[in-house]
């Protein structure tokens, strides 16, 4: 049985603009999923239905095998937390630590606990020293960091991030990337994620999702789907560029190993021409 599964969801919005259309995706234990594609792709209104914000105008959404319903809402949040792109929306209390704790102290938790997983989250994000501080003054990276504390305080079994590193300067992505990957790590969480920033993808995922015009047009590993620049193109996404780097150094008759990450790529790249192991 899947975390998730959606079969041959179709989403149109009121005046008739598809959102999706007939999209089977499939999340399994522990994976590491990204969801790529385009500005207008599908990737929010599919993140949407995973946690019944949006009701499939036909095709299904299962989550372990169960069709969302009114009776199994409030579990399906439990167990699918989704931070949204704007992370402004997700904020709304008078201090950082309240606004985490809203989260969890709504599933039932006792204080003790709350306060806790509140701790716990905030060190998670880097966010600790920052408690007691107004959200609505922080900067766009410290309020998404917020945002995401908050879903985590809930413990959910699936973390779905919409397009976690838009607005965060260099040093925000890393943290990022280095905090989504001890998630699944230390705690087997499934992270899904949207980007349009392929180089980021590699880092993180071992499986794409590759969306345009509300349909899945491709899907597979990331040597499956970075290998296909064509297709990347096609939909108006860029091609990597380590693989793409790789690839012409070979068609030159230099022999190195494909590479998706920097530490694959400097591995490759010293036994290339350094010869070394
Ligand atoms: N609230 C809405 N009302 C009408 N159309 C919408 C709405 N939200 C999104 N859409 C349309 O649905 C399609 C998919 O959008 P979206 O899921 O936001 O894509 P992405 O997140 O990949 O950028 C686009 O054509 C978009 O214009
Ligand atoms: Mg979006």
């Amino acid at each position: 049985m899947h975390l998730i599964e959606t079969r041959d969801l179709t989403y149109v919005y009121p005046g008739s603009v598809t959102g999706l259309e007939k999209v089977n995706f499939i999340a399994p234990r522990n994976a590491r999923i990204a969801v790529i594609g385009a500005n207008g792709a599908g990737k929010s209104t599919l993140f949407k239905h995973f946690n019944g914000i949006l009701k499939p105008t036909s095709g299904s959404v299962l989550i372990r095998g169960e069709p969302i319903s009114k009776e199994n809402i409030r579990e399906v949040r439990k167990f699918v937390g989704v931070v949204f792109q704007n992370a402004d929306d997700q904020i709304f209390s008078p201090t950082v630590e309240q606004d985490v704790a809203f989260g969890p102290t709504n599933l039932g938790l006792d204080e003790e606990t709350v306060r806790h997983r509140v701790e716990e989250a905030l060190r998670m994000v880097g966010m600790e020293d920052r408690a007691g501080r107004v959200p609505h003054h922080l900067s766009g990276g410290e309020k998404k960091r917020v945002a995401i504390a908050g879903i985590i305080a809930m413990e959910p079994q699936v973390l779905v991030l919409d397009e976690p590193t838009a607005g965060l300067d260099p040093q925000g992505v890393a943290d990022l990337v280095g905090f989504i990957n001890s998630l699944s790590r230390k705690y087997g969480m499934t992270v899904i994620f949207s980007s349009h920033d392929v180089s980021l993808i590699p880092e993180i995922a071992d499986y794409i999702y590759v969306m345009n015009k509300g349909t899945i047009v491709a899907s597979g590993t990331i040597d499956e789907i970075f290998s296909q620049a064509e297709l990347l193109t096609s939909v108006r996404l860029d091609v990597p560029l380590l693989p793409k780097l790789i690839r012409s150094l070979r068609e030159h008759g230099i022999d190195v190993s494909m590479a998706y990450t920097f530490q694959e790529a400097e591995s490759a790249f010293l036994k290339a021409f350094k010869g070394e192991p």
